[in-house]
């Protein structure tokens, strides 16, 4: 099939980038010229394992190509609405971030819906819109279907079908979620619309579980799968609170959790909390959209509240093992929201920076894609002399008083306790936010170590 694709982000290229690997043609289209240049040399835009290679092979055998959306007075314009209608079907990958009081701001999706109608104007055949970004219920039809219909002058339906297909990827992993995803969720309009859309996955692994519904409920499963996941964490977090009160490791309780097969090990390990694009902002705007409908969400609040707090905890805990934090040196590992991603939306470095620069620290930050340290850059608006970015490890942990793991890249747990001994100042601290190390090994070597939920904490 022939498949145009709005949005050259993590979502818009992964899914493209598994279409095309399964033989269909694909273009997908940004206004930002920088994306589309980068893909069409064969190269993301941005760091996600495995995509180089995924996209360089793509782009040379002709199944993938990046397109660019020009300005609206540009000349070129008829031409970008032709390479959208000269497809079968069309994706709508651009992003949905909040708005300041938390609620989904729509300013892309209604741009790119208005294109799509004025691509569909002098369509003949009949095209498939569907929805892959994280919008609140009734934004397709509402929202989407409406403006395409204001502008082309057709009718869903009759003229054209939609679909919302949420996307359940993760960063850091995300072609192996979009080739082979663990279910395929298709809300259709009518049974042409899913059909279509079904056809273009029969190519998928047929044991992928396919479910067919409305398509105001797989909208809602996107919100309800992110929340349930994103409460996990949060409650692992509130237990990793109440652990350390009672001299008890979290993890270990975690795992005796986990093991009931009504509730799994995943979105189990406590931590500094919940970061990136998704999950934050997922929750929020769920919670806000459900608020505007006049309902109390206490839950979904609790949820949010914890997370605002955890990576705070972290400056405390370094609080109580070196005493007062006026002048230390500290150092962050990890600026992205997790690792393997150079994504930083979110961040828990963020709050955690904002907190030690409070207290008076002399902060160092460190990850080991560079593409992350520069997007941090962009995040922390204030003056960046205050802050110092080492360009190794061993620079970043050298005479600092404490270091603190943010998000839990290999190479942070491949460090032997001996690197921090040898390079920290005296009486090292270490605070553990992802327990990516053994504590005991620590303590033997002298490092005064603490973790979130961890037993001897106090
Ligand atoms: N990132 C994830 O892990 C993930 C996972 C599942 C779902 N989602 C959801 O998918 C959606 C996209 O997420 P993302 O992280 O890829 O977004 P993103 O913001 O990183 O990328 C979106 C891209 O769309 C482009 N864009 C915006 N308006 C456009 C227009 N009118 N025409 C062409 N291009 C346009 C932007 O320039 C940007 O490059 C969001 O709703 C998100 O919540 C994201």
């Amino acid at each position: 099939m022939k498949v145009s694709i709005i949005g050259i982000g993590p979502v818009g290229l992964v899914t493209g980038a598994a279409f095309a690997e399964h033989g269909n043609n694909v273009v997908v289209a940004d206004i930002d010229k920088e994306r589309v240049n980068a893909l069409n040399s064969g190269k993301p835009p941005f760091y996600e394992p495995g995509l180089d290679n995924l996209v360089k092979g793509l782009v040379s055998r002709g199944l993938l190509r990046g397109l660019f959306k020009p300005s609206n007075d540009s000349e070129n314009l008829p031409l970008y609405y032709k390479s959208i209608r000269d497809t079968d079907i069309t994706f709508i990958c651009v992003g949905t971030p909040p708005n300041p009081d938390g609620s989904m701001n729509l300013e892309y999706i209604k741009k790119a819906s208005i294109d799509i109608g004025t691509a569909l104007k002098d369509k003949k055949e009949y095209h498939l819109v569907v929805s892959k970004s994280t919008i609140v219920p009734g934004t397709t039809e509402d929202v989407i279907l409406k403006l395409i219909e204001e502008h082309s002058s057709k009718k869903r339906e009759i003229d054209f079908g939609a679909c919302s297909n949420p996307e359940f990827l993760l960063q850091g992993s995300a072609i192996a979620g979009a080739l082979n995803p663990d279910r395929i969720v298709i809300g259709e309009l009518d049974k042409k619309s899913g059909d279509v859309l079904m056809e273009l996955y029969s190519d998928f692994d047929e044991k992928i579980p396919r479910l067919k519904v409305g398509i105001k409920t797989a909208e809602m499963i996107k919100y309800a799968s992110n929340s349930l996941l994103a409460t996990k964490i949060s409650f692992a977090n509130e237990m990793a609170n109440i652990c350390e009160r009672f001299g008890v490791d979290v993890y270990e309780v975690m795992e005796g959790v986990g093991l009931d097969y009504r509730i799994n090990p995943g979105f189990l390990r406590a931590g500094v909390g919940f970061g990136g694009s998704c999950f934050p902002k997922d929750v929020k705007a769920i919670a806000s959209a459900s608020r505007s409908k006049g309902l109390k969400v206490p839950l979904l609040d609790s949820v949010l509240l914890i997370n605002e707090e955890q990576p705070l905890r972290a400056v405390e805990l370094a609080e109580s093992a070196a005493g007062d934090l006026k002048d230390k040196d500290v150092c962050i590992l990890g600026l992205s929201f997790k690792p393997d991603t150079d994504d930083v939306r979110e961040t828990r470095a963020l709050p955690i920076l904002m907190k030690l620069l409070e207290k008076g620290c002399k902060v160092t930050g460190y990850d080991p894609e560079p593409k992350a340290v520069n997007n941090f850059r962009k995040l922390f608006h204030q003056d960046f002399s205050i802050v110092n970015f080492a360009r190794s490890i061993e620079e970043a942990i050298k005479d600092k008083d404490i270091v603190i793991i943010q998000n839990e890249w290999e190479d942070f747990k491949k460090l032997e306790p001996r690197i921090f001994k040898t390079l920290m100042k005296k009486n090292p601290v270490l605070i553990d936010g992802r327990r990516i190390y053994d504590p005991e090994i620590f303590l033997k070597e002298g490092i005064i170590y603490r973790s979130i939920g961890w037993k001897r904490n106090f």
